[in-house]
Formats: C-alpha cells, sequence, structure tokens
C-alpha cells in the first residue's frame, strides 16, 4: 500500500442489478484506496508469478495490458478480449446464483464482481473481490482453448442446474480446475505451475500450492474430482494436475449424463484423502490439516 492512499468517500448511490444480476462497472464509486490496493496487489502477484504461473497467463496478462496502477474500467479490456476470444466481462455486484452463474458462462461472458477488497484484507478474504475475479480468472479467458473449457463447463452445468444432487459435483470440478488447479510443465522447477485463479490471486497460495510438503498432488482424474470435497477457509488438501488445456476441454465435453447419477448421492471422498489408483505426484505429509471442515 502506497503511504499516500488515501480513504475518501466512496459515492452512496447503488447501481441496481438486471435480471441477470449485471450492472454496469460503478467508475464513479471507486477511491483512492480502491486504486492503491489494485497497485499493491498487482506488483506483488505479478512479481511473484514470473516462473509459477503457466505461461498461457503470463500472455494473457501482457495482451490484455491491465492497468498497474488502477483498477481496470471493463469496457476497455472487453474491446481487447471480445477481439481474441468472443468472451466479455459484465460487473456483478458479487456472488450471483449458480444458474446465472452457468448461464454468462455458456454465452461466453465472465461475472466480474465490481468492488476491491480493504486493505486489512490483502492476503484474505473469503469472497471474491473485483482484484480475483479480474486479475487471477480473465488473463486466461484470452487463451482460445480455456475459453472453450469455461463455456462447455457452463453449458455442462446449465443442463443440470435444476438438480440439486449434481450441483456439488460441478462445484467441485470447478474448485479443482479454474480455481485451484495446477498444470504439469517439465521446464518448471518441481515439473508444475499454477493456474488456478484462486492460486495465481493468493500471494501465501501461490508459494503453498507449489512448494508446500503438505498437500497431496495428484494427476487430474475427472470421476476422482467429482467426489473430492474441498476448503473454503484454508490452502487446499489436495491439487490436482493437469497435462494441459486441451485436458479441460475434453473433460467439459464428458458424459455428465451418465456421471452425475453414478456419483451424485455417493459417499464423497474427504480433501485429504489418497486413493491406491491415484496417479499421485506429490503425496502431502498432511501437516497443518484441519481434522474438520471439508465442504
Ligand atoms: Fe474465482
Amino acid at each position: 500500500m502506497s503511504a499516500t492512499a488515501e480513504l475518501t468517500e466512496r459515492p452512496e448511490t447503488r447501481p441496481v442489478p438486471r435480471d441477470d444480476f449485471t450492472i454496469d462497472q460503478p467508475l464513479e464509486r471507486y477511491v483512492d484506496t480502491d486504486h492503491a490496493v489494485w497497485a499493491h496487489l498487482y506488483a506483488r502477484q505479478a512479481s511473484l508469478l514470473e516462473g509459477r504461473v503457466c505461461h498461457a497467463f503470463l500472455e494473457g496478462l501482457g495482451k490484455l495490458d491491465l492497468p498497474k496502477n488502477r483498477v481496470p474500467s471493463f469496457a476497455a479490456l472487453n474491446r481487447r478480449l471480445r477481439a481474441a476470444t468472443g468472451f466479455e466481462i459484465v460487473a456483478v455486484p458479487g456472488l450471483v446464483p449458480d444458474r446465472v452463474f452457468f448461464e454468462h458462462l455458456a454465452n461466453r461472458r465472465f461475472p466480474v464482481t465490481w468492488w476491491m477488497r480493504r486493505p486489512d484484507q490483502l492476503d484474505y478474504l473469503q469472497e471474491p473481490d473485483c482484484f480475483h475475479d479480474l486479475f487471477g480468472h480473465v488473463p486466461l479467458l484470452i487463451d482460445p482453448v480455456f475459453a472453450d473449457y469455461m463455456q462447455a463447463y457452463g453449458r455442462a452445468a446449465l443442463a443440470f442446474a435444476h438438480d440439486a444432487n449434481a450441483l456439488p459435483l460441478f462445484a467441485r470440478l470447478y474448485w479443482y480446475t479454474v480455481e485451484f488447479g495446477l498444470i504439469r510443465d517439465a521446464a518448471a522447477p518441481n515439473g508444475m505451475r499454477v493456474y488456478g485463479a484462486g492460486i495465481v490471486s493468493s500471494k501465501s497460495e501461490t508459494l503453498y500450492s507449489l512448494d508446500s510438503d503438505s498437500p497431496n498432488r495428484i494427476g487430474f482424474a475427472l470421476e476422482r474430482v467429482l467426489r473430492t470435497r474441498y476448503r473454503i477457509d484454508t490452502f487446499q488438501k489436495t491439487y490436482f494436475v493437469i497435462d494441459d488445456f486441451r485436458q479441460l476441454f475434453d473433460i467439459a465435453r464428458a458424459d455428465f449424463a451418465k456421471l452425475i447419477p453414478a456419483f451424485a448421492g455417493a459417499p464423497a471422498l474427504g480433501a485429504g484423502d489418497v486413493l491406491p489408483g491415484d496417479a499421485v505426484i506429490t503425496r502431502g505429509s498432511g501437516q497443518g490439516w484441519a481434522r474438520e471442515g471439508d465442504v
């Protein structure tokens, strides 16, 4: 944070969301502190991710040309994003209902929370803010294969949005890929890099997911992931590692009509479980794991 950043009064007019939960990005509501938080987080993550994040992310960051010192204008980003993959970002006040989220993805729209976290929330906040949604997610939306995966995921999930038993399975798939995925890279120091937005937007989880002895790192297998609970309050106990984005796209075209009935309602695996058939890359020590609280 810049020592000169001042918290000025935020205008109190609140935009009313449309039926699809979108709003026009209220640029007039950002104050100096929001821009200072963006600048601080951008500088910290951009330097940390060098050598740790997948190449497609860095390429996307470069192509998007995100401003380093202020919260980006969504309209300006959309001109570059649409030209690259036909995706666009839409501003929302926060988390949106599952069906609405899936509908946006299925139509190549990614909802981005408009507001920024406070200066005392630089290292952790429970719900996604603009930095997480934008810096974490949007650079990969400029990658054609990853963008296709996001749309295919949205379409697949939308087809089951009415099925309460199916939703946890789609949530696990999203969690262990889009939010907390690792990807193999033989040239990287330990053979993998990060790509999930929950990692990419977090200093501590970037380091933990790649370097810590505690978590498991297991080769991605769809049926395995659909059964596996996860953590929303601490670092993950297990990270699943994909070979490349093409693997993701193939995953999204799986026969979910067969998979969902097979796994919905069946007992789920713990977040840290390791099974005999797992493609274990590193087996976690389990140090620091909370016994309760897998969701
Ligand atoms: Fe996210």
